[in-house]
Order: C-alpha cells, then structure tokens, then sequence
C-alpha cells in the first residue's frame, strides 16, 4: 500500500519536483505525466489539483498528504493538520497598488482572491474597507478602475512590475506546505513514515 498525495498543479509542482528529486525520488513518471490528473510513482500515488481542491481531498481522507500553498490553508481554514512549512513557493503578501492614484475620498476598495485574509487583516488594524472578491488577474482591478487596491500574493514581483503596479504594504510572508488528513496520520504512520522522513517533518508531529 502506498501513500496518496495530492499535489498543487503549477508553480509549486515544479518546485515540489525539484524537493523530491534533491531527496533522491524517482520523478519521471512525474515529469511525463502529459495531462493525466493521477500518477503512481515507485514510492506513493500522487494525484494532481488546484490548491483549494488538494486542502478537500486530504481533508475527506481522499489524500493522505497535500502540498499546498499556506494562502489556501490561510484564507480557506480546511480541517486538516498542517504539518510543517516547506522550503519553497516562498512568497509574500501585500496591498498593492497604482503608485500615481490619489486617495480616494470614500473608502478604499481591495480587490483580491483572499476575501478572509484581507477581512482579518484590516480588522485587526481597526480599519475599514470594502472588499471585492476576484477569482485571479487581480492586478487588473486598479488599472480598470474597479478598486483603489489589491491585496495579493507577490512571489518575483512580475506581474505587478509588469502592470505599473506596486507594492504599498508588506503583509506577511508565507511557503509551501505539507499537509496531512487527520485519521491517515493516526492509521497509516507506516506507510507515510519514510516519506515525511525523508522531507525532515517526522520529528515535529508523529
Ligand atoms: C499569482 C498572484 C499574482 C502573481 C504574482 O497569480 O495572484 O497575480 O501570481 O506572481 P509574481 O510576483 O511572480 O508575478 P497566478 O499566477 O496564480 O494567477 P491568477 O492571478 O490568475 O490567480
């Protein structure tokens, strides 16, 4: 029996790639995957989603591991237990915006795809704002006019560059994580052991 993990599908596959190879995995039927969702390797099964998707199938056990963004873990709060950060998919949050626009007398509109990151942010800062939730693209929002600012995550500052955009206010900083289904931790310390050794997370939770 092997493990089942799911896998975020773009930037942090790649990055995840290069982890698994550096400990010394087998990645090419990884690698060759061409559009196939779910892929068996010599050491477990991994299955390819969006980030929100990796947080549901670990939390309903479908998973036993997930590597996920820590935004998702962040904005979405999946029953799952998170297990330690990874080194990589390391990036930032910030409020960013038109470093021309002026500040606008109502106000301000934050477009971003993190509605509960950005509610708690402010609210704990004692700050009122109106939030627009976008589902990506984000950065579009104060060129077109649809919000004064965006809150968003920031990994080399391209788009933002890009788009004429800057960043007013680091938030926080965040990685990659890998996360783990309650119950799988509990019943299949086994299987899972050797791999969350080989990633150096055993120590802190099993
Ligand atoms: C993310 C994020 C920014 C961009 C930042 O979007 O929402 O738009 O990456 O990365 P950078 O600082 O390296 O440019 P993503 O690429 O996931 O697409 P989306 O906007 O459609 O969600």
């Amino acid at each position: 029996m092997k493990p089942v993990i799911a896998l975020t599908k773009g930037r942090l596959e790649k990055q995840f790639m290069e982890f698994l190879q550096e400990r010394g995995y087998d990645v090419r039927p990884l690698l060759n995957k061409g559009r196939k969702l779910q892929v068996e390797t010599d050491d477990f099964f991994a299955v390819f989603a969006k980030g929100i998707d990796v947080a549901t199938y670990v939390e309903h056990g479908i998973a036993d591991i997930g590597i996920v963004g820590e935004d998702i873990l962040l904005e979405c709060q999946p029953d799952v237990f998170d297990l330690l950060p990874l080194p990589f998919g390391k990036c930032r949050f910030a409020i960013a915006g038109d470093p021309t626009a002026v500040n606008p007398m109502r106000k301000q509109r934050i477009a971003t795809k993190y509605p509960n990151i950005t509610t708690k942010y402010f609210r704990e800062r004692g700050k009122s704002v109106d939030i627009l939730k976008l589902e990506g693209s984000v950065e579009l929002a104060p060129l077109l006019g649809l919000a004064d600012d965006i809150v968003d995550i920031v990994e080399t500052g391209s788009t933002l560059k890009e788009n004429g955009l800057v960043v007013k206010e680091e938030m926080f900083t965040l990685s990659a994580r890998c996360i783990a289904n309650r119950n799988s931790l509990k019943l299949k310390k086994a299987i899972l052991s050797p791999l969350l050794d080989s990633f150096r997370i055993e120590e802190a939770v099993i």
